[in-house]
């Protein structure tokens, strides 16, 4: 027996907007079931909600990602044509290009550039009576992947393409002038790319081949065919951009330490599974990605719901982060609470869930756990900082969220060991 169609007639956009990461968790505790209906941007939406949906949301039988994203996040955070948005063969092939990055000693030396530029900054840092971290975080990070990639960055352009780039990520949940402005930083940072692309393929441009740029600049698809122009620069922005949004997880990091001085001192150790535990709670207890979509490939039942051929799907992010069912005292920070109950790997999502090459689990995953261990070990054991007053609670109406003053920081010193 199938549950009647209960969405409602209102459009809940704006409440959407207004509510941010508390507008899904609120109605599917309104609605007392893992699985309830909305109507967003005029359209009808079913929310799921846990780990079994997570599990039912990463079937590539059941669903696919060709239309699922609206097109004002084309505009702003992925651009179109990207590995985002394809299913089948062409996702796996593009997917595995994007993998076939990711090797051991790869992330290693994204790590050691990382560390470099954080380190070269502390002097001017420690000159300066006030530090804003995201900021500085964001240029440090930009400075790196763009050398990890390939992709020139005169010092001059340096702040702007960070700029440009974050501007993108932080367009995501807005409407109004951050929507605009991640739309013209897109618009900006896609010409950029695609330039350096020409380059590229034209031979004025020499990278190593085992560079993002070259990999993608010479990628042939399915077909046999290299990606326009336009599609290889949402690939290389695909890289750089939400490398920009390991600089929110950085603030968060921020914050956990300053509250929790205890555990700053602990991490300043530096043991391996202490840094982890720390890094995988904020992944988990801080809000980022609010929901993902996804639409039905053909129609089935689950849980007593009909999903209709076409329909719009969310997946539950945040809300499934702070399920007591699943993480006991979820609004407690606490990195040593151990895995979730039942843990089947698809509790803990903030960068999706399922498998990487065949599914559409972040490609970076294991980039942005590698930097935030390498940020939460400079910040504990190689400076020293103050914090002066200011409010560091995250905004949970923004999407993406992160404390208005950006964390700022004050009589920044390297650390003994580090001079
Ligand atoms: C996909 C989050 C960092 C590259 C995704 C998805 C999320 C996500 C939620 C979508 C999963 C889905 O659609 O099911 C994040 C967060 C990051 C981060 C929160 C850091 C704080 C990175 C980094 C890179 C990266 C550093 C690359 C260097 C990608 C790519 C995809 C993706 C290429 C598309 C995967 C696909 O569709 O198959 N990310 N990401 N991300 N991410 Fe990340």
């Amino acid at each position: 027996l199938t549950a009647r169609s209960t969405v409602p007639w209102r459009d809940a956009t704006a409440m959407l907007l207004m509510q941010g990461y508390r507008f899904v968790p609120r109605r599917w505790r309104r609605s007392g079931s893992d699985v309830f209906e909305l109507r967003l941007l005029g359209e009808r939406v079913i929310c799921v909600h846990g780990p079994d949906a997570a599990r039912l949301f990463y079937d590539p039988q059941r669903f696919e990602r060709a239309g699922a994203a609206p097109r004002r996040l084309q505009k702003t955070l992925l651009g179109a044509g990207g590995v985002h948005g394809l299913d089948d063969a062409a996702h796996r092939a593009r997917k595995r290009m994007f993998m076939d990055l990711m090797t051991q000693r790869r992330i290693d030396e994204l790590v050691a550039l990382t560390r470099r530029e954080w380190l070269d900054a502390l002097p001017s840092w420690s000159r300066r009576d006030r530090v804003v971290l995201f900021d500085e975080a964001r240029v440090v990070l930009c400075r790196a992947i763009c050398a990890w990639a390939g992709v020139p960055l005169p010092e001059r352009d340096v702040r702007r393409r960070a700029d440009d780039l974050t501007a993108m990520v932080d367009a995501f949940g807005a409407a109004g002038p951050r929507h605009w402005r991640g739309k013209a930083a897109r618009r900006r940072c896609e010409a950029w790319i695609e330039a350096v692309v020409d380059d590229v393929r034209s031979g004025r441009l020499d990278v190593s081949e085992e560079q993002a740029l070259d990999r993608i600049a010479r990628f042939r698809d399915v077909g046999g065919q290299p990606l326009d122009r336009r599609v290889a620069a949402v690939e290389v922005l695909n890289v750089l951009r939400p490398t920009m949004a390991v600089a929110y997880f950085v603030v968060f990091m921020a914050i956990a330490l300053h509250e929790q001085p205890d555990r700053a001192r602990r991490l300043r150790a530096g043991d391996d599974e202490d840094v982890e535990r720390f890094v995988q709670e904020v992944r988990r207890y801080f809000p980022f990605t609010p929901f993902l979509g996804a639409r039905v490939r053909s129609g089935f039942d689950w849980q007593g719901h009909r999903f209709d051929e076409g329909t719009l799907v969310l997946l539950d992010v945040y809300g499934a982060h702070h399920d007591g069912r699943v993480f006991g005292s979820p609004g407690v920070f606490d990195p040593d609470r151990g895995p979730a109950a039942g843990d089947s790997g698809f509790e803990l999502i903030p960068q999706g869930g399922g498998g990487f090459r065949d599914g559409h689990r972040c490609a970076g995953e294991w980039i942005t756990i590698a930097l935030m261990k390498t940020v939460c070990r400079l910040l504990t054991g190689a400076m020293t900082y103050e914090v002066p007053a200011q409010d560091l609670a995250p905004d949970l109406r923004r999407i993406p969220p992160k404390p208005r003053s950006g964390f700022a920081i004050s009589h920044v010193r390297a650390s003994a060991s580090t001079l």
